[in-house]
């Protein structure tokens, strides 16, 4: 493998109050890799990308972006990295073109290249029409549209999402697929979590799974068919982790006042 693009060493995070979200994971992405991060609710996916792109402080661990780290290069990070979150902040004062422009101030693009980008990201979302409205009036479809946008004013290395394509119909699903693979296509290394086996399948040339704060499968979809003798990646996903729905069920017993006396 080429010198990894991401490095990750023994990252951990314990939020306060005790929940151990994240308890040691290693992993490296190449340059012009598209890398998929899968897992059940409640895995730690969200926390591991959250601390990669400096939005949760970690506990420990080590990494590395770009040969850069957070502590000595937080600022060239933040130049070279895009990101698109699960909880989307959509405002009611400001159109999508005015916060693509907005966002182009706060990277330090000059003027005349900001509205080069605002128009050709707009274009290539498909938001053009709408681009002069509010966006708290956009579907989701087109809120993630205008997320993914808002992630690539500044032309980033590395870009990470987190549920992309989570609420989307088929062909907002395939629009925004057939953007990152052409993002990728011209080298864009692209870091994803979802939910969708047969999105992960369709677009990550690598996966790693994630489950209960531990890495527990990394691989190519195929190798890692092979060696768990799996029907397809669901299948492996299902056979590596564990439903978190049993556990809130346990919970809610211990909290049911009525548990006791039914026992
Ligand atoms: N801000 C927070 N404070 C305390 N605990 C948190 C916080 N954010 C997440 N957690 C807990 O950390 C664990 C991992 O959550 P996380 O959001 O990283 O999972 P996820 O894999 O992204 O799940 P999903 O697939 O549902 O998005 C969960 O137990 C969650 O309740
Ligand atoms: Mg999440």
């Amino acid at each position: 493998m080429p010198e990894p693009i991401i490095s990750v060493k023994n990252l951990k995070k314990t939020y306060p109050g005790g929940t151990e979200a994240v308890r040691g994971v290693s992993f490296e992405v190449a340059p012009g890799e598209f890398f998929g991060f899968l897992g059940p609710n409640g895995a730690g996916k969200t926390t591991t990308i959250n601390m990669l792109v400096n939005l949760v402080k970690r506990t420990s661990g080590e990494i590395i972006i770009d040969g850069l780290t957070l502590e000595k290069n937080a600022r060239e990070i933040y130049q070279r990295v895009g990101f698109a979150m699960q909880e989307v902040g959509l405002d009611e004062t400001a159109t999508a073109r005015e916060m693509l422009q907005l966002h182009g101030r706060l990277y330090h693009l000059p003027p005349e290249r900001i509205e080069q980008q605002v128009a050709k990201l707009l274009k290539l979302v498909e938001l053009e029409k709408v681009a002069d409205r509010y966006t708290h009036t956009y579907s989701g479809g087109m809120r993630r549209r205008f997320d993914l946008a808002l992630s690539l004013i500044h032309e980033p290395k590395i870009l990470f999402l987190d549920e992309p394509t989570q609420g989307l119909d088929p062909h907002a699903r395939q629009l925004i697929w057939n953007h990152l693979r052409q993002l990728n296509a011209a080298g864009m290394t692209i870091f994803l979590t979802t939910h969708f086996m047969e999105e992960a399948e369709a677009l990550c040339q690598r996966v790693a799974i994630m489950d209960k704060g531990l890495i527990v499968a990394e691989g190519t979809v195929e190798e890692l068919v092979t060696q768990h003798q799996a029907k397809n990646l669901e299948d492996v996903f299902l056979k590596t982790t564990g439903s978190t729905l049993g556990e809130e069920d346990v919970i809610a017993n211990a909290v049911d006042p009525y548990a006791r006396s039914r026992m």
